[in-house]
């Protein structure tokens, strides 16, 4: 595991938000992946009705997600460039909104590796989750520790990242996607490229609360988040 160090909150701000928008109209997740969440929403959260994904660049997730499981999606995305596409809001995905605390039934992420602070990151991400919510990690063998760099802060391996998340959460399992490299146009207008998402097998991590602990839990107040997670990531490694 490893988390680059940043000297103030601006200067990750600042890294994240240039990556993105040299990155503007590429899209790493794949139809293939989100086929898959929306499945196991379908299945293990039938009455879902609010999901959340993190880290959505051109919300290219949010809209596919909001399609196939015709529920209300949002996306969370740092760079002010959000405000370009629909249901995206510009907003640091450490911090928590009270009105989504206990009350999202799906969370989305491929981009937990840009996080300063990790286990506050899923923390907050949990807070949200209703309890019989459930919480998708995409990972790749670019997600670990060999890839960090640049934006990409964070890295870990899939036996890390699942024990990250068992130390307080459940992982009730690892769902293997087969994908391949390619690259098609997409046909929304707010998307250049659309990348069909690596080169290997993508994992999703599905994590819920713990069963025996169904109680919501604590609630975490909002503009917390900056505090500890800048104080967090100038402690870490
Ligand atoms: C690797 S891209 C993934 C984009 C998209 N999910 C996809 O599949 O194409 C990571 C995105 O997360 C955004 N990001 C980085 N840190 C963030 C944060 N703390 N809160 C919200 N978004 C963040 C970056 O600006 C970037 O657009």
């Amino acid at each position: 595991m490893k988390l680059l160090r940043f000297n103030s909150y601006d200067e990750y701000v600042e890294l994240q938000t240039e990556t993105n928008k040299q990155k503007l109209g590429n899209v790493w997740v794949s139809d293939k992946e989100l086929a898959v969440v929306a499945r196991y929403i379908r299945q293990h959260v039938p009455g879902a009705a609010f999901g959340i994904c993190h880290g959505v660049r051109n919300g290219y997730e949010v809209h596919r997600l909001r399609e196939l499981l015709g529920i209300d999606v949002i996306g969370t995305e740092l760079s002010e460039t959000a405000t370009e596409f629909e249901h995206v809001i510009q907003w640091d995905f450490h911090e928590v909104d009270e009105a989504w605390q206990g009350r999202v039934d799906l969370i989305y992420s491929n981009s937990w590796d840009h996080s300063y602070d990790p286990a506050l990151m899923l923390d907050r991400w949990m807070s949200c989750l209703t309890p019989t919510g459930r919480c998708f990690l995409h990972w790749t063998p670019d997600h670990g520790e060999r890839a960090v760099g640049g934006a990409d802060c964070f890295g870990a391996s899939l036996e890390e990242l699942t024990q990250m998340a068992e130390e307080k959460y459940e992982v009730e399992t690892v769902l293997k996607v087969k994908q391949w490299w390619g690259r098609r146009l997409s046909l929304s207008k707010n998307v250049r490229n659309v990348l069909f998402a690596s080169p290997r097998t993508v994992r999703l991590v599905v994590i819920k609360h713990r069963t025996k602990q169904h109680a919501p839990p604590a609630r975490i107040k909002r503009g917390q988040a900056h505090i500890l997670g800048s104080l967090g990531a100038l402690g870490c490694k």
